[in-house]
């Protein structure tokens, strides 16, 4: 039997409560399957520990991961910590620490979500989202002088490498050409922005080159955010940087419906170490410890992740029942249902096992 070994790091806010949901889930999805095991490596890691031990997690941390082969993540932030300390501390310490340079985003409507989008059908939004996600604006690269004075300056300089751009552009072509319609939209900024980013869309051509059978166009991000509204149909694979794409992806998990869907992997897809897995949406402090956390993204991520370990037909199995029992209409207030993330995460396990849905008529307000 094959088994692979998680790390779990459930951090803070809703995240302990979607990671259990995950978690007996992906048991349940292990058990169907017969095939594999999950060995679970619990870290509680997070702003709790922060306030413990001065650190978001020890300084070793990294070296524990690396024995993992995934890691499933839960969200980070806390109402009393400044954000920049916890991101900084444990999320962007991981990703940027394992070099998982690929942040992969796919956003579809699923079955029973109703999206903002007045005309969009289900097949009309279909999208995968990569973010470059170890440089750009987010390569902490700056600093502050004169502090407090009339002439104190910040800045906060984006970084472009040819080694990380080309990285990025040759995933995001391969993860198009997988696609049904091998095509990829380059978000960029280079009509006013005209260093960096006409050295992305430069690599980006080069790139392209290597892959004569994905069609490819430049897009502004702008206009790239106007077009997801208005001819979401138009769009396929898009390849931004890590804050054009952090800003378009939350535009496309709500037109998907809600942030409590969407799913992430942070991938090294080198497989030098084990790549993070975790729902989108953050720590959702207005709702912690109320039971109605959205699971749905973090059990899409897990199936994201099961794909990642190889166990493609079991990941199938668990998006089959994330699309069934949301159909069904078994969903959180988030969704315009009333179901509790205990009862949803109960009905993905019957889901998986096949058993029968429970009725529906109570769960659903809305249409
Ligand atoms: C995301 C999040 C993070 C980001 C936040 C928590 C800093 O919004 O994963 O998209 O901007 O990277
Ligand atoms: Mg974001």
């Amino acid at each position: 039997m094959r088994q692979h070994r998680i790390a779990a790091i459930p951090a803070d806010g809703i995240g302990p409560e979607v990671i259990a949901s995950g978690l007996e889930v992906l048991d349940a999805v292990a058990a169907r399957d017969g095939g594999f095991s999950l060995a679970v490596d619990r870290y509680d890691w997070g702003s709790d520990w922060y306030r413990k031990h001065g650190a978001m997690m020890p300084p070793d941390g990294l070296a524990w991961l690396r024995t993992a082969d995934a890691i499933y993540f839960g969200a980070v932030g806390d109402p009393n910590l400044p954000d920049h300390v916890t991101l900084w501390g444990l999320r962007l310490a991981i990703c940027q620490g394992l070099d998982q340079y690929a942040n992969v985003r796919p956003t579809r409507i699923l079955p029973g979500v109703a999206s903002p989008l007045r005309d969009a059908a289900p097949g009309d939004l279909d999208w995968l989202i990569i973010r470059e996600n170890s440089e750009g604006e987010y390569a902490g690269h700056g600093g502050r002088a004169h502090r407090g004075l009339p002439e104190e300056v910040a800045t906060e300089t984006a970084i472009f490498t040819r080694r990380g751009v080309e990285r990025i552009f040759t995933f995001a072509f391969e993860q198009a050409r997988a696609r049904r319609r091998k095509h990829l939209t380059v978000v960029t900024k280079s009509n006013a922005q005209r260093h960096g980013m006409v050295f992305w869309d430069e690599i980006g051509a080069l790139v392209a080159s290597r892959f004569p059978d994905v069609t490819w166009e430049k897009e502004l991000v702008d206009a790239m955010a106007a077009r997801m509204v208005r001819r979401p149909a138009s769009i396929d694979t898009v390849v931004a940087t890590n804050l054009h794409a952090d800003i378009l992806s939350d535009l496309a998990a709500a037109l998907a419906g809600s942030m409590g869907i969407a799913p992430t992997a942070n991938i090294d897809p080198e497989r030098r170490g084990p790549s993070m897995f975790e729902p989108i949406h953050g720590s959702a402090f207005d709702i912690t410890g109320k039971g109605i956390a959205n699971p749905v993204g973090s059990l899409w991520s897990a199936g994201m992740m099961l794909e990642h370990l190889g166990e493609k037909p079991a990941a199938d199995l668990l998006m089959r029942a994330v699309e069934q029992v949301c159909a069904a209409g078994i969903v959180t207030p988030d969704l315009g249902g009333r179901a509790t993330t205990k009862e949803v995460t109960r009905a993905m396990c019957e889901a998986v096992r096949g058993t029968n849905l429970e009725p529906t008529a109570n769960h659903r307000t809305t249409a």
